[in-house]
């Protein structure tokens, strides 16, 4: 079955990357949620995508300047301004602990690509062991020196290789890496990607995939699932029978 990613929660109706757009993923019964980490000037894990608290928050300036303490307290109402409750940016922990009371996959992208990041593979190891989600998560990055390094620590996790223009047989790569799966921009899916990739045990996850045209698409091609700020239209879609779903 092609499992359904809420991209940043689902984040068409909600706030990205808050509990209210993690929340409203659940009950629009997504099989799991991505979320974007970035490290506090004190070390925490805060769930948000980008390295400035500019465009989501009500902060400003980068993520890595400010203490955990400070962050919390901060609006991550964007683009919804008029939430009367306007949620803060959580924490990775925060969405562990929520995690408890559901069976949701969870997909951590590290944002260690603009900057490294020093330890941030440790310490998201060391929570998920801590709650020992190791079968409920992927970790995925655009930096893949970071997911051989999370590979080389903790090899029983699932990595995912992140890339968003076309690679040469992406599956091999993501062997010579020791990922599991490639999470590739849906601009360089293919009908013989995902099928050279899943016959070589490498799952597919495109991201993001927001249109139904598409949605279609993949379940018609069995791909291993995708990301999308619609959780709730492509459950709807996933449900009507795929053998009358577009392949060509
Ligand atoms: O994990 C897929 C997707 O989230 C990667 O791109 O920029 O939305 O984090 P971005
Ligand atoms: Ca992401």
């Amino acid at each position: 079955m092609t499992l359904i990613f809420a991209h940043r929660g689902y984040s068409a109706a909600a706030p990205e990357n808050t509990m209210l757009s993690f929340q409203l993923a659940e009950e629009a019964s997504a099989d799991g949620i991505e979320l974007d980490v970035q490290l506090t000037r004190d070390g925490c894990l805060a769930v948000i995508h980008d390295e400035k608290l500019d465009r989501t928050t009500n902060g400003k300036g980068y993520v890595k300047d400010w203490l955990w303490e400070e962050i919390r307290q901060l609006h991550a109402s964007y683009k919804f301004p008029s939430l009367v409750h306007p949620p803060g940016i959580p924490s990775l922990q925060q969405v562990f602990e929520w995690m408890r009371g559901n069976g949701l996959l969870c997909n951590i992208e590290l944002k260690n690509n603009r900057f490294p990041y020093q330890g941030m593979e440790e310490k998201v190891i060391r929570l998920i062991r801590r709650y020992r989600y190791e079968e409920r998560v992927i970790i995925s990055s655009f930096n893949h020196y970071s997911l051989t390094k999370v590979h080389r620590l903790a090899p029983d996790l699932e990595t995912a290789a992140l890339y968003s223009s076309r690679l040469y047989m992406p599956w091999k790569y993501a062997a010579a890496i020791q990922a599991k799966a490639i999470h590739p921009n849906v601009r360089t899916v293919t009908k013989k990607m995902i099928a050279s990739s899943l016959a070589s045990g490498i799952h597919v996850r495109p991201y993001t995939i927001n249109k139904e045209k598409q949605m279609k698409w993949l379940i018609a091609h069995q791909c291993s699932g995708f990301f999308t700020d619609d959780p709730q239209k492509a459950v709807r879609i996933r449900q009507q029978a795929p053998s009358h779903f577009p392949t060509s």
